[in-house]
């Protein structure tokens, strides 16, 4: 009930103060967790904003500072900053990582994600705060918070991967930027995009994962009825590293020279699978044609049927006889 959430809440608002803490103000923070943000380039006005932190490398040191204050062992618990032993004791979850709070629609802290700063494969690189009473993954945008008025503003939604490009997209001017983070994009997460602009433009990394996302996540957004379109970065690139290599100006260009309609990115991906094989093209163009049916109005879905016999140099008609043979069978 309303008390729970709030006591849920409350603790990870002191969580989020004594990360912060740990990192700006002890020796260790300083030079493990913030020379980390800012040798990723990260501006002291940006750690700031989003609150970023950093854990002790130690095994009590958030538990014993949270039971010392007075908070409950259960809430700690719930929000998944401690874990307890078998034992009954417990143990910080989040340990020497950089930590990156999540924020709730009102911007309050309501999760965390801990990025470890080993190279060591054998450790997971993202710890990230367990389902809670006030933390639905499926319900929740990384950096929504800080995103939406911008997102109003400019009537589109850039959606990226993690936490790290939301960051350097945001610090790069383009604050109307949210991540999925930790999950693949839900409806739900869609929905939620739809309240603020009925555009969304993906820029998820530019490797098979990433490609394989867009192209789900693209007829998830048509489903939905938002617009959407596409921006595929270098083969071993996301976002963060992309901006950070180039500099924001050519960023953005490279944004608006790159910005595809998802029919030309979806038909340039799976015609470049295809080759000349003309039975592989015939299924290309079923698959387009799939991704169309999607769409739930009909007058926008004829015109991008247009737009998909000028690029396949077919004729409409026989689109759009597949696109109805199509809506047949769904309904
Ligand atoms: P990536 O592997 O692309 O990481 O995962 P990244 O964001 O580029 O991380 P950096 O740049 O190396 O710091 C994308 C997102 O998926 C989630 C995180 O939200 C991450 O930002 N993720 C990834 C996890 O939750 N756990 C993981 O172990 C890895
Ligand atoms: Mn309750
Ligand atoms: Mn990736
Ligand atoms: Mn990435
Ligand atoms: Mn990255």
């Amino acid at each position: 009930e309303a008390n729970h959430r709030e006591s849920l809440m409350i603790v990870s608002g002191f969580a989020a103060k004594f990360f912060q803490d740990s990192m700006w103000e002890t020796d260790e923070g300083q030079s493990i967790g913030l020379s980390y943000f800012k040798e990723r380039g990260f501006t002291p006005e940006t750690i700031r904003k989003f609150e970023l932190g950093y854990s002790p490398d130690q095994w009590e040191a958030f538990t014993s500072a949270a039971i010392k204050e007075g908070y409950q062992a259960q809430f700690l618990e719930e929000t998944g900053l401690s874990v307890k032993r078998d034992n009954g004791s417990m143990y910080d979850r989040y340990r020497g990582r950089v930590m990156f709070p999540i924020h709730g629609f009102t911007g309050r802290v309501i999760a965390f994600g801990g990025r470890t700063l080993k190279s060591d494969k054998s450790v997971p690189k993202y710890v990230n705060s367990p389902e809670s009473e006030i933390y639905h993954k499926s319900s929740v945008l990384y950096g929504l918070y800080f995103a939406k008025k911008a997102i109003r503003d400019e009537d589109n939604c850039y959606l990226v991967e993690g936490y790290a490009d939301v960051l350097s997209v945001h610090q790069a001017g383009i604050e109307n930027v949210v991540a999925s983070s930790g999950t693949s994009l839900t409806v739900e997460q869609i929905r939620l995009i739809g309240r603020f602009t009925k555009n969304v433009t993906i820029l998820y990394d530019g490797d098979a994962a990433g490609i394989k996302a867009s192209l789900r996540g693209l007829d998830m957004i048509l489903e939905e009825g938002l617009n959407v379109k596409v921006v595929s970065f270098p083969d071993g690139h996301d976002p963060d590293s992309y901006v950070r290599n180039v500099g924001t100006n050519a960023f953005k260009t490279y944004i608006d020279q790159n910005k595809k309609d998802f029919i030309l990115y979806k038909t340039g991906i799976l015609l470049k699978e295809a080759g000349n094989d003309p039975i592989r093209k015939a299924g290309v163009i079923r698959e387009i044609v799939e991704s169309i049916a999607k769409i739930p109005d009909s007058i926008k879905a004829s015109v991008f049927v247009k737009e998909c016999s000028h690029i396949m140099q077919i004729d409409e008609r026989a689109l759009l006889s597949e696109l109805n043979k199509m809506r047949l069978t769904k309904a």
